[in-house]
């Protein structure tokens, strides 16, 4: 690509494409990145600039890019068909992909309902759990409500913003939103409810709201162990063991939205294996490809999916589907992904980086303007606060955390911030070498924007 193609395609792109979650005034000042390929953990773009992708494409990469087994299996699929629909019908992948979700997943879950977002995948959990309840056996009740947590994120379709609890991304819609209820998020940093001792006081409230509202709430959804979007909030031990066990007591459905968690990325396979939970519903997607192609899944157990059964004119159909439900490029993407994670003991693997990046994650911990270290399994966020001591943060319109993602790209490492926290989730191909030189950029990002050029001065003498 000469020189005057690059310029064109960066002016189409700022004066054509809309991007998402980007205020475009920003954008169209800019130098945009435009990725032309990738290989293994980096990305390229049509400068040649080799960016290490350490926010995995928007935290849905797993193995790396042009994993040769996954591509492999794309064509194959290309050779055969590359989409049919589930309405009315079936395609070979999508059966065989449902078939290895209920092998993998937490016992108990045995219907695969596909869509194509992670956002879709918790609409569909919604829906499915709103006409649970008026359609089961026995008792039937006109559960109508759904409890999610603060700063809770589950995607942006309608549905899924009215269970989701991010103010400043949520707040405009809500006169279009059907109404929830919150509880307070337990995170021991920032607890707005209990000062940090988010095992006594946030378990005791979740447990009074739902028996309030029991009679009125079709499911509590949660984001298990850490809520992503909201800041990467990472939740106390024995909490979602202890939602589960509130769920079951008060008879509420537990939706678990593992979009982002699931397919290795808290070190297990699914982040409630962590606490032996089997939820109601399952949501994922994300990963679920290894970050190939837009494929996502609800799924459910028996007890559920039996309510949606009965004769035709009873109409207790699940009314609700996508043109590219199932799609079959998508499917063996996933069966690749999946059948990689056996062949590579991927999450065996997984352990020593996840220990290996603890340990170097230390020296954050002195930083004068870093306030929190959070780290679940490949999940690391870096909270930056103006004044340590009282946890001040940022004034939001300083945008410190967009300036120290822009300063690591310029140093060949791609990240996305989340307000003032750092988030760091490479694809699990990352050797110990590339976590070194990912996090060499980030502590250079980090104090060129905190401290200024005053500490390197420091140094150098
Ligand atoms: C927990 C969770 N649920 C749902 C979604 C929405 O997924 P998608 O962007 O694929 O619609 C996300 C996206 O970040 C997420 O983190």
């Amino acid at each position: 690509m000469n020189d005057e193609q690059k310029h064109h395609l960066k002016d189409i792109d700022r004066t054509v494409v809309w991007h998402p979650f980007t205020q475009m005034r920003d954008y169209a000042d800019e130098d945009p990145i435009i990725i032309s390929h990738g290989d293994g953990v980096y990305l390229v773009d049509i400068d040649g600039n080799h960016y290490l992708d350490g926010f995995s494409s928007m935290w849905c990469n797993v193995h790396g890019h042009r994993v040769a087994e996954i591509d492999c299996a794309i064509r194959a699929q290309l050779d055969r068909v590359a989409h049919s629909t589930l309405l009315g019908l079936s395609n070979i992948p999508a059966v065989q992909l449902a078939e290895k979700l209920v092998q993998i997943a937490p016992r108990g879950l045995s219907r695969v309902f596909y869509s194509d977002s992670g956002a879709t995948a918790v609409e569909v959990a919604v829906k499915m759990a709103f006409q649970y309840w008026q359609q089961r056996a026995h008792p039937r009740r006109k559960k109508d409500t759904f409890l999610h947590l603060t700063k809770s994120y589950h995607g942006d379709t309608m549905g899924a913003v009215s269970v989701g609890g991010i103010a400043h991304f949520h707040s405009v819609y809500r006169p279009l939103l059907f109404s929830s209820i919150s509880a307070p998020v337990p995170h021991p940093y920032r607890c707005e409810h209990c000062n940090g001792s988010c095992d006594k006081t946030c378990f005791g409230t979740l447990e009074k709201i739902i028996a309030e509202h029991a009679d009125r709430l079709a499911a509590f959804i949660v984001e298990p162990l850490v809520q992503g979007a909201g800041g990467m909030l990472m939740h106390p031990p024995g909490y979602l063991k202890y939602a589960a066990e509130l769920c079951d007591k008060y008879d509420v459905l537990l939706i678990a939205d593992e979009v982002a968690t699931g397919f290795g990325r808290t070190g297990k396979m699914f982040a409630c294996e962590h606490e032996n939970v089997t939820p109601d519903i399952l949501c994922l997607g994300k990963g679920l490809t290894g970050g190939y192609l837009p494929v996502a899944a609800t799924l459910a157990t028996d007890e559920v999916y039996n309510a949606f059964l009965g004769d035709y004119a009873e109409m207790k159909t699940f009314f609700h589907g996508h043109t590219y439900t199932g799609n079959p490029l998508g499917c063996v993407a996933a069966l690749a992904t999946i059948e990689k994670f056996e062949t590579d003991r991927t999450l065996e693997k997984l352990q020593y980086k996840i220990a290996y990046l603890a340990k170097q994650l230390q020296r954050f911990r002195d930083f004068t303007h870093v306030g929190d270290v959070r780290q679940t399994g490949f999940i690391v966020a870096i909270e930056l606060v103006l004044d340590r001591k009282n946890k001040t943060p940022y004034p939001f319109e300083d945008r410190t955390g967009h300036r120290v993602c822009d300063v690591a790209r310029e140093n060949g490492l791609l990240i996305r911030p989340l307000v003032n926290t750092v988030v760091l989730m490479p694809p699990f191909a990352i050797t110990k070498r590339e976590i070194d030189h990912m996090l060499d950029i980030i502590c250079d990002a980090i104090i060129a924007v905190t401290e200024g050029d005053e500490r390197w001065h420091e140094e150098f003498l």
